[in-house]
């Protein structure tokens, strides 16, 4: 079959910010233990983070980590993260029935970070806890020094203050699951009061409110309004998370959850814009899509109540949901106006691009390579694409376009990206991208992943679902013409 994009100079949807490219490690499973964090390890440096690890995370290009949760977070006393190991205690912790050692804590993920080189993004307990504990928080994370809370960070061999910029408001307080469930007006009350007191210790943060769960939440919609309502002084981002599953083994319809994702956006954009309206005000609030990705394979596994880093949510991915997650990283960056932070949920282990094992190596998964790709290529501003492509229908959506794109200019390095995802499932598309306003530009690198079994997946001993480098396509004044295989992703690069 054939599509056409064209791509305007012009034609900008807004700078994509960095952020995007974020994940996230909660306390669960082998997220912290046996993941980033493993005294012992042959590979593990001298605070025993895995130096493995690290690498990958780099590879990967992660600017932005969300920590310590999830749902882990609304039962948290990060008193009991720092301080020496040895007085740290031992916690059942409720949201996933298990031990928690608290080996691991704010410091230790602080000092990660500057190793990985990512920034933090913290969570602050709304659920068994309020606006005191996270004011005292912010204090202990960013306040020099002379009062209880920081003087006790440089009591724990913290002089300086680390300065995290992000803050979460609570996490998922509209799930019955979630530890200090709570109404949206209980919510938006103490969101609001702990962010304005989180904000008085430091005015250079910014915080996230709390959306709904997914939007299959009875409340989605109305949740975020009273919310909002109630909080939107003292907010700048409404959080979103979604989680896609293909149980049914409806492929066309899993590859097409894309749409269903760029609807729940809009509906946000569209709640934070009625919230601004009836407030007549000028102060925008964007968006956090701050927990995303694919996930089911591991939901029947079974987990020993009470231990201490099981294996939990350890998702194999296949190839379809490399697609999958391409598709819906492609849909993010056409929201690049609004959408300003994302997390990829999570980065090891647990539902994770990297997998490891105790004691022993790591691999790639199948969804490491789309991001991996688009987080290194996808700079500067997010173009508008102008598509036409074939469409066809499916079990649970109608009209879905076979190729999914989007594309981005990198002005200060002159280069203009097309990232494509090819639905069909057994039909090549011969594409035309057309580029206006890029005098002089022509394709100098293809690089896709394709050729694979939906369910294929990588391993420990092969990486078998990658990319791989195509021909150059051949560019005739603005247009270039290239063939996009069935059920592939497709990165063609553009430069003068
Ligand atoms: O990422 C796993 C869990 O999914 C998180 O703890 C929670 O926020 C969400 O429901």
């Amino acid at each position: 079959m054939k599509a056409k994009v064209t791509a305007a100079a012009e034609m900008k949807i807004g700078e994509i910010d960095r952020r995007v490219f974020g994940s996230f490690i909660e306390h669960l499973g082998r997220a912290v233990y046996g993941g980033i964090y493993e005294p012992g390890h042959p590979l593990a440096d001298e605070e025993g983070f895995r130096t493995d690890v690290i690498k990958l995370i780099n590879e990967l290009g992660v600017p932005v980590v969300r920590y310590p949760g999830g749902n882990f977070v609304s039962g948290y006393n990060w008193e009991d993260g720092v301080g020496p190991v040895e007085n740290r205690p031992a916690r059942l912790e409720l949201a996933w029935g298990v031990t928690e050692p608290n080996k691991f804590g704010t410091n230790e993920f602080m000092r990660w970070c500057k190793k990985a080189k990512t920034s933090p993004m913290m969570a602050v307990n709304l659920g068994t806890r309020g606006p005191e504990e996270a004011r005292q928080l912010v204090e202990y994370c960013n306040h020099p020094s002379g009062t209880k809370y920081a003087d006790l960070r440089r009591a724990h061999g913290y002089n300086d203050p680390w300065g995290v910029k992000l803050w979460c408001l609570g996490n998922e307080m509209d799930g019955h699951w979630q530890m200090g469930a709570k109404t949206a007006y209980e919510y938006g009350r103490i969101a609001n009061e702990a962010a304005k007191l989180m904000k008085w210790v430091d005015p250079s943060i910014e915080t996230v409110l709390s959306g709904s769960s997914n939007r299959h939440m009875k409340s989605f919609g109305d949740w975020e309004a009273t919310a909002l309502d109630l909080a939107y002084d003292n907010v700048d981002y409404v959080s979103l998370h979604q989680y896609y599953d293909n149980k049914t083994g409806d492929t066309a319809s899993f590859l097409a959850k894309s749409m269903e994702l760029d609807d729940f956006i809009y509906s946000i954009i569209c709640t934070c814009d009625f919230v601004k309206a009836k407030k007549r005000t000028k102060k925008q609030i964007n968006l956090s899509f701050d927990e995303w990705n694919v996930w089911y394979h591991s939901n029947d596994d079974y987990v020993e109540k009470w231990s201490t880093a099981p294996h939990q949510l350890e998702d194999i991915y296949n190839f379809e949901d490399a697609l999958v997650v391409a598709c819906m990283l492609i849909t993010l960056l056409r929201h690049a106006d609004r959408v300003k932070i994302a997390c990829l949920a999570q980065l090891v282990n647990v539902i994770a691009p990297i997998m490891t094992e105790n004691g022993g190596r790591a691999f790639r998964q199948t969804i490491f390579y789309p991001f991996k790709l688009m987080s290194k290529y996808a700079r500067g501003a997010a173009l508008k694409p102008i598509v036409d492509s074939p469409k066809y229908d499916c079990k649970e959506f109608t009209d879905v376009p076979y190729l999914e794109t989007i594309l981005t200019y990198d002005k200060e390095n002159d280069e203009v990206v097309f990232f494509g995802v090819n639905r069909s499932m057994d039909e090549n598309i011969l594409l035309d991208v057309k580029l206006l306003g890029f005098e002089g530009y022509k394709a100098v690198s293809f690089e896709s992943m394709d050729g694979h079994g939906v369910l294929e997946e990588n391993g420990f001993d092969c990486e078998k679902v990658t990319m791989h480098s195509n021909p150059v396509p051949q560019t005739d004044g603005d247009v270039t013409t290239a063939d996009l295989k069935p059920l592939s992703f497709n990165v063609i690069r553009f430069r003068k």
